[in-house]
């Protein structure tokens, strides 16, 4: 049965309750509305009606008194301190979003950062600016190693493909060193300008800076005129490895290529693994090559631990003259290598353009 109060009634309850309405209303079992309704009643008839704790207190505020921080509302207070908190969190990512990422906490990453560079076969007259933004990226993201995986010179005129063509005239060696050069001082610069940021700097020989040994084998007279020397490759603080050696750092086996065939030999020294799976398999470890153009990626694991196999082997913005125009569409880029430790890693391929873009 639905009781029905007279107003005074209604009244008498909020009186009762020191004007808080929701009190009244809820000891009378009655609606908001309705109790709102019957003390509209009662204020035309000229009875007084108490205000509500709230408004009673912004009054004696608004009169001068201090507001009765302890009557406040704490639903209103909750209300505040979620406001507030979200504030808070606003600012920290505002914060973190305008700092230098070199400022920014993050959790340090087990193992070693590498950085891959593959074959880049600078010569005279092709584009370098790739380099440049190579080295700024290196600056700003700060590998512990660099590893040059060879062909940084492409010596032209120590080649056998196209020797007494047409395409051969003007070829000079001195001219081919002064380019991968001016390549390498291009690629360094802003890692030298970088504070505090000293890299481990590999670069593992490749057939063509092989070229120079393979010109003095050939001719004898050559002996004592030109060498690997001529690079420089000491004075650009670089720890060079012989063609064909392999240098294993945090457990990943560098090298130009990797001629072992698929019973274990190595029968020739000419080509390397015809893929990465391959590779991987002959290697039986982590082993990162160039020599190939473009890229080929394979995973598997070796007594318990998750081994890698990679060819990358182009990084240049020219064209090749002996590729057919078929030939020419293949990856170009750079391979960091993340969390390296006992031949685990985790490989991040970044894209020639890519780098064209955000840091020439
Ligand atoms: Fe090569």
């Amino acid at each position: 049965m639905i009781r029905r109060y007279t107003p005074d009634q209604y009244l008498a309850s909020v009186v009762k309750h020191g004007g808080d309405r929701r009190a009244a209303a809820n000891e009378l079992g009655v609606s908001h509305h309705a109790l709102w309704a019957n003390l509209k009643v009662c204020e035309d008839a000229g009875r007084s009606v108490p205000p509500s704790p709230y408004i009673a207190n912004r009054l004696e505020y608004v009169r001068g008194k201090p507001p009765d921080v302890a009557a406040n509302n704490q639903a209103l207070q909750a209300t505040i301190d979620d406001l507030r908190g979200q504030l808070e969190a606003v600012t920290t990512v505002k914060r973190w979003a305008a700092s230098k990422p070199s400022k920014r906490t993050a959790r340090k990453p087990n193992g070693g950062k590498h950085l891959y560079i593959p074959d880049t076969q600078v010569k005279v007259g092709v584009p370098i600016d790739h380099l440049a933004a190579a080295g700024n990226y290196a600056a700003e993201k700060r590998p512990d190693t660099i590893i040059l995986g060879g062909d940084w010179w492409d010596f032209p005129s120590l080649s056998s493909y196209d020797r007494g063509k047409l395409s051969f005239e003007g070829r000079r060696y001195r001219l081919d060193v002064e380019a991968g050069k001016a390549g390498m001082e291009r690629f360094l610069a802003p890692i030298r300008k970088a504070k505090g940021y000293r890299p481990r700097i590999v670069m593992t020989l490749g057939n063509h800076e092989n070229r120079v040994n393979r010109a003095i084998e050939e001719h004898a007279v050559l002996d004592g005129t030109i060498g690997i020397h001529d690079l420089q490759l000491s004075a650009f603080g670089i720890e060079a490895h012989e063609f064909l050696s392999p240098v294993v750092i945090d457990g990943v086996s560098y090298c130009h290529y990797f001629p072992r065939s698929a019973s274990g030999k190595v029968m020739q020294s000419k080509s390397g693994a015809p893929n990465a799976l391959a590779q991987l398999r002959r290697e039986g470890r982590s082993c990162v090559a160039g020599h190939t153009q473009g890229f080929d990626i394979a995973c598997l694991p070796f007594s318990g631990r998750l081994q890698w196999g990679v060819i990358a082997g182009s990084f240049y913005q020219h064209q090749e003259n002996y590729l057919t125009p078929q030939g020419q569409d293949h990856w170009h880029g750079v391979v960091m290598l993340h969390e390296v430790q006992d031949g685990c890693f985790s490989p991040m391929v970044v894209g020639l353009n890519y780098l064209l873009h955000k840091y020439a």
